[in-house]
């Protein structure tokens, strides 16, 4: 009666990782219990997360094909493209959130397009607006962009409500620091730069007024919701954001937080389900309203 704070499988997002062929799901060597999905096995396993009660899943494509231009990312036959129809075919219900970013697609693994080695912010927008719009037209609920481009919200609003997509909403990845808990997702995503980091376009970890002028900046963009990553680095960063706004605000517990956490409890040296449990609510007292989490379906198992 008296806890503050509730966790539920209601406010969990299940990052899903899908790629081109058929075939049996490959387990992620830098992620436990996750899974490199063919778009088969990705039905099933979209299937089993809402029926494990967790309302959405954030998709994660790995091309066939990745170059200089990251074509792939907005090719309307990409590999997100295709598992969002299927998906939204299949499990109708599921909420569909898509990471709008070219690393993954881009020869060299930084965010966006290159000029003279330096990723060109402005070359780059237009062509994540239209990831966005192939996204939507695909299937995508909503629309999540993580690249950390400047003028990146607005240049995708626009591009959605221009193609007929006025009800797409935006959830921004705002407050994206430039985290050395990324590590195993790159690995998963093939999507490590190939040379250089990150910090051109993500934020210095040391900067939590800065995060909230980013906040702000997407919000004034046309963000619908704005999100903090990482998340437990960060839990002081999830209370100003709260405070500071209306929105609803998500968190993502990264890769290398659960990573952390998975290997610590394969070594014996934690419980994880009262762990992972326990920073999960640990995140939402913090202020975050959602999360994303690798844990979130077996979460959902633990909560019910
Ligand atoms: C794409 C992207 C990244 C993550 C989510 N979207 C990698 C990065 O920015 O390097 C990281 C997620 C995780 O570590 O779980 N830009």
């Amino acid at each position: 009666m008296v806890r503050e704070t509730r966790l539920s499988a209601a406010d969990l997002i299940q990052p899903l990782f899908v790629r081109g062929g058929s075939g049996p799901a490959t387990p992620i060597p830098s992620l436990e219990g996750q899974f490199h999905h063919s778009i088969e096995t990705l039905v099933e396993e979209a299937r089993a997360v809402h029926a494990a009660g967790v309302p959405a899943v954030i998709l994660f494509g790995l091309p066939d094909h990745k170059d200089d231009a990251a074509t792939s990312a907005y090719d309307d036959e990409g590999i997100v493209q295709l598992a969002l129809r299927a998906v939204r075919l299949a499990v109708p219900e599921l909420v569909l959130i898509t990471d709008v970013c070219l690393c993954q697609y881009t020869s060299h693994g930084h965010c966006g397009v290159l000029r003279d080695g330096q990723v060109d912010n402005d070359v780059t927008l237009e062509l994540l607006a239209q990831t966005a719009v192939s996204h939507a037209a695909a299937g995508a609920d909503i629309v999540a962009p993580s690249d950390m481009m400047d003028g990146r919200v607005g240049v995708i609003r626009h591009a959605l409500d221009d193609d007929g997509h006025v009800d797409t909403p935006i959830l921004a990845y705002s407050a994206k620091f430039a985290s050395a808990f990324y590590g195993p997702f790159r690995e998963a995503a093939d999507s490590a730069p190939a040379f250089g980091d990150r910090r051109g376009y993500q934020m210095d970890p040391a900067n939590g007024r800065e995060a909230l002028r980013e906040v702000m900046l997407d919000l004034e963009e046309g963000a619908d919701m704005v999100m903090v990553k990482p998340a437990m680095p960060y839990l002081d960063v999830i209370r100003q954001v709260r405070d500071a706004t209306l929105a609803p605000v998500a968190a993502y517990q990264v890769s290398g937080e659960y990573a952390m956490l998975t290997a610590a409890a394969s070594a014996g040296l934690i419980d994880e389900r009262a762990a992972a449990l326990e920073a999960l609510t640990a995140i939402r007292r913090a202020g975050a309203d959602m999360i994303i989490t690798y844990h979130a379906t077996r979460a959902a198992g633990w909560l019910s």
